[in-house]
């Protein structure tokens, strides 16, 4: 789809196990902090999950509940599994950890796209282990932790992307350079 400047959008995914509690959130947060700095129109955003479980659903309730007392809205986001085509679609795809990586690896046997396929923690300011960790089976000490790093991450995420794609970003400050 075209800006209305003319110019195609960058498309960008992001991917976690099952699409109800890491990638919505990481979806949400982009979103925020895209349409802070006046990008909405550059991008086409959205989220996925390697597993089919939840087709359909909602975010996990923990994960709905957690966002929305920090200002960012999820729950129109419905669960829907990765499809090769994606690696087609998408300029950028974000894995939030090593399984979900390879799992849309192996989907593209020639290598085709693996470019397009990195970790949303590469571009942590502090990445760890690279891997944003699974908070399902935990309490809710794990949702809060998901939350810090994705919403750290994903400014750092959108300078990145506005540099590489020559985007006007507004108020850009030193601290990303
Ligand atoms: P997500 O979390 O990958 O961040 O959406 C999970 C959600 C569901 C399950 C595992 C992880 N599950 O086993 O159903």
């Amino acid at each position: 789809m075209m800006t209305e400047a003319g110019r195609e959008r960058v498309r960008v995914l992001f991917v976690c196990l099952g699409n109800i509690c890491r990638s919505p959130l990481a979806e949400g947060l982009f979103r925020s902090a895209v349409a802070v700095h006046g990008l909405s129109e550059y991008f086409e955003i959205d989220s996925a999950g390697t597993a089919a479980w939840h087709i359909g659903k909602g975010p996990d309730h923990r994960m709905r509940e957690l966002a929305s007392s920090k200002g960012i809205l999820i729950d129109s986001i419905k669960a829907r599994q990765f499809q090769a085509l994606d690696l087609e679609r998408f300029d950028h795809i974000f894995a939030m950890d090593k399984d979900n990586q390879s799992d849309m690896l192996s989907m593209d046997p020639a290598d085709n796209y693996g470019h397009r396929v990195r970790l949303y923690r590469e571009f942590d300011s502090e990445p760890g282990n690279y891997q944003v960790p699974d908070p399902y089976y935990g309490g809710s000490d794990g949702f809060k932790e998901v939350f810090v790093i994705l919403e750290r991450t994903a400014h750092i995420l959108l300078h990145h992307l506005a540099r590489e794609h020559d985007l006007p970003i507004k108020h850009c400050t030193k601290i990303f350079d």
